[in-house]
């Protein structure tokens, strides 16, 4: 059948993309908007796309319409859709809108493809685009809806897809300050799932990521799909069983976003992937995403270990106890350390001075020079905290400009701070004239950016205004890195992540809760971007109290770093800091590189993942007992993704840890231990007995 002579409803124009996993199949008949009609494992070449989109209609029967509306890749209310419509707007008067989009043309080469649409008569057009990736196998989409005249936008999905029926459940992620990364489990049921922030950051609350996992999956076999929207303005996530049992999955901004008319809208870039190997698969294709393609390095050098001094002082900066600390953090083997907030203005608490970013002469008489030159003398780079779009009522600039301030007069304060309008042009110049001066003054090689309030109320100009803002200070300053936080990990996307470094995962240093919250980021995020610094003896935000060791392997999974005080640190605790600290700096070449894997444990107190080399040559398992098991012995600890047939030297890396009470003959105590690929997939690896708060490391080595 010709691909253009789609006028018929058997008659199909057709598109697909493919990468080494996955193919995505679009179709479109009577130059209608055209619908996902095929996304999951590779299809042969030689497949009839044709064949595939009308096999893809499913009956009708008595109480429906004659003809299933169209799931297309913006379902049009105009067609009688009985879900979600993907996009919503209004006339520049206020008049709705009904778009009907018909073909216009289409644009497939080399695994992209774009798709252009229009409705003459409202004047509008839609652009759907889509991009693979064979070594990511990240599929990439974005629309763009373009007016002829000024329009209202309310809601713009990124091109919509269709959630698989396999499934019974779908998995998104909420959380809160220090509990960041929590995964929930919803049954698939007639209706939607509606998840929308309107806190105008990406917040602890609403991570937006969605994976789909089909009956039987887990972390290292089954098929998943999986979704991330790029943007950290607030995104809105729609899941919804249509009543004749199709799905759909939307992802856009907030609605109601975009506070003024225009003639064009997009949406921030939707990431997708399909997977054939367990949940695993679409971790491994974000993670490399972020890594190798969306991350914009500052240089090429290895991500040196932290030291960041929030959790040891405070607003109590002290010249001589700073450089006391800073002296034993580089003695533990610390390359790098972040001053905190408390250094500008007259920061003696969070009541005042953001946005008075100048340095404070009480603190700091001669300057940060004297700081900054002892941290470079002991080989340390230098870092500084500021929290730019951010301002207090009790400030210089809010006291000369109160109408810089975003929102009303009478708005309830978060942490006694006001956001700074970010979309006022004064405002970004302002911002970056005094952050420019701090940063062409002194030896500074990275910000922790933060951002510890939500907004009064979502507005896009507001996101936009500060990725300009960060994109000219990169542009004027690309040596010096950013790390994203928000009261931890209340900015955590790829939108951010195209302009920052790293990001502050969680404002809890306890490694018992990092250990849980680690492993279910690393479902999207790669080690190199994952901020873990070892807390104090008694954790701040948790009360309890953890073993260094504990502590130090924890912070060891992800880009390594200290927080505590280190005049805190027993001889035996700082011993062990450094093991675990030359450990890290030994192995961090490839474990920056590597995929993080998901274990299946059988046990449910232990939390265990597997950082596979990219060469395949080596690995590290990390298995954390977060508790104490039900049964009395360690279950064997299945392994995933190495070669059946390969052998493998297996070495307890902490074997000094085993505890009196496991009196076992473990072959593991007594030294490395070859198995099989076979071996270690299928029966899995035995481990000593241990406490519960502890770590086994185990390090493996293909002969
Ligand atoms: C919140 C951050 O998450 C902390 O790490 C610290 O930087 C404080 N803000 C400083 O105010």
């Amino acid at each position: 059948m010709p691909k253009d002579s789609a006028q018929d409803n058997t008659t199909y124009r057709t598109w697909r993309l493919d990468d080494p996993r996955q193919t995505l199949v679009l179709a479109s008949r009577r130059d209608r908007l055209p619908e996902v009609v095929y996304w999951g494992a590779v299809l042969p070449a030689d497949e009839d796309l044709s064949a595939i989109a009308a096999a893809h209609v499913i009956d009708v029967t008595g109480g429906m319409l004659d003809e299933n509306p169209d799931l297309s890749i913006s379902p049009e209310a105009t067609r009688t859709f009985p879900g979600q419509p993907g996009l919503i707007l209004r006339s520049h008067d206020g008049t709705p809108l009904l778009p009907k989009f018909c073909f216009e043309s289409a644009k497939d080469e080399a695994g992209t493809l774009e798709l252009r649409f229009t409705d003459a008569g409202n004047g509008l057009h839609l652009i759907a685009s889509y991009a693979t990736d064979p070594h990511t196998r990240v599929i990439t989409t974005a629309a763009v809806l373009e007016s002829d005249t000024p329009v209202h936008l309310h809601w713009l999905a990124a091109p919509v897809l269709p959630a698989p029926q396999f499934s019974d459940e779908m998995i998104d992620v909420s959380g809160r300050w220090c509990g960041e990364f929590q995964l929930n489990r919803t049954a698939w049921s007639p209706g939607m799932r509606y998840r929308e922030n309107r806190t105008g950051r990406t917040g602890h609350e609403h991570f937006p990521g969605l994976i789909v996992p089909c009956r039987g999956a887990t972390n290292t076999q089954g098929e998943a799909y999986a979704f991330h929207y790029g943007w950290s303005g607030g995104h809105k996530m729609i899941a919804e069983e249509l009543p004749d049992g199709r799905r759909q999955i939307q992802f856009g901004h907030a609605s109601r976003m975009e506070w003024h008319p225009s003639t064009r809208f997009a949406t921030a870039p939707l990431y997708i992937t399909y997977s054939s190997d367990g949940l695993n698969g679409c971790a491994v294709a974000f993670q490399r995403h972020l890594r190798d393609r969306i991350l914009t390095p500052a240089n090429d050098a290895p991500r040196p270990v932290h030291y960041n001094c929030w959790e040891a002082v405070y607003f109590d900066h002290k010249l001589p106890v700073l450089k006391d600390i800073a002296t034993r953090a580089a003695d533990l083997g610390a390359e790098r350390f972040v001053l905190d907030d408390g250094w500008f203005g007259r920061r003696d608490d969070d009541t005042t001075s953001l946005s008075d970013w100048e340095v404070d002469p009480r603190k700091y008489p001669d300057g940060l020079g004297p700081l900054i030159e002892h941290v470079r003398g002991l080989g340390m780079g230098f870092g500084i905290w500021f929290e730019p779009e951010m301002i207090n009522p009790d400030s210089d600039i809010h006291r000369a400009h109160p109408d810089w301030a975003l929102g009303s007069e009478d708005q309830i304060l978060g942490r006694q701070q006001k956001a700074l309008n970010m979309a006022l042009p004064e405002v970004r110049d302002f911002i970056y004239d005094r952050m420019a001066a701090i940063l062409s003054e002194h030896a500074i090689d990275y910000i922790k950016w933060d951002h510890n309030r939500v907004l009064p109320m979502p507005d896009a100009n507001q996101t936009r205004g500060s990725y300009a803002l960060i994109d000219r200070l990169r542009a004027a300053f690309p040596h010096v890195e950013i790390e994203s936080c928000a009261s931890g990990g209340g900015r955590i996307d790829f939108g951010i992540l195209k302009r920052t470094q790293r990001v502050w995962l969680s404002d809890s240093n306890d490694a018992l809760e990092r250990l849980k919250m680690q492993r279910n980021a690393a479902l999207f995020l790669p080690m190199t971007v994952t901020g873990s610094h070892v807390g104090p003896r008694v954790c701040h935000t948790s009360g309890r109290t953890l073993d260094i060791s504990f502590r130090a392997w924890v912070a060891a999974q992800r880009h390594m770093g200290f927080e505590m005080d280190p005049r805190e640190l027993t001889e035996h605790e700082a011993t062990v800091l450094r093991e675990v600290t030359r450990w890290w700096k030994a192995n961090r070449d490839w474990l920056l590189t590597a995929d993080i894997l998901g274990l299946d444990s059988t046990d449910p107190a232990i939390i265990a993942e597997q950082h596979m080399a990219d060469d395949k040559q080596r690995f590290v398992v990390f298995a954390g007992k977060a508790t104490t098991s039900a049964q009395i012995a360690p279950r064997p600890l299945r392994l995933t993704r190495l070669d059946p047939e390969a052998h493998y030297e297996v070495t307890l890396a902490n074997k000094d840890a085993v505890p009196a009470l496991s009196r076992g003959p473990l072959i593991l105590k007594d030294g490395p231990v070859v198995l099989s690929g076979t071996y270690l997939m299928s029966h899995g690896v035995t481990l000593p007995w241990s406490f519960p708060e502890s770590m086994w490391v185990l390090e493996g080595k293909r002969l």
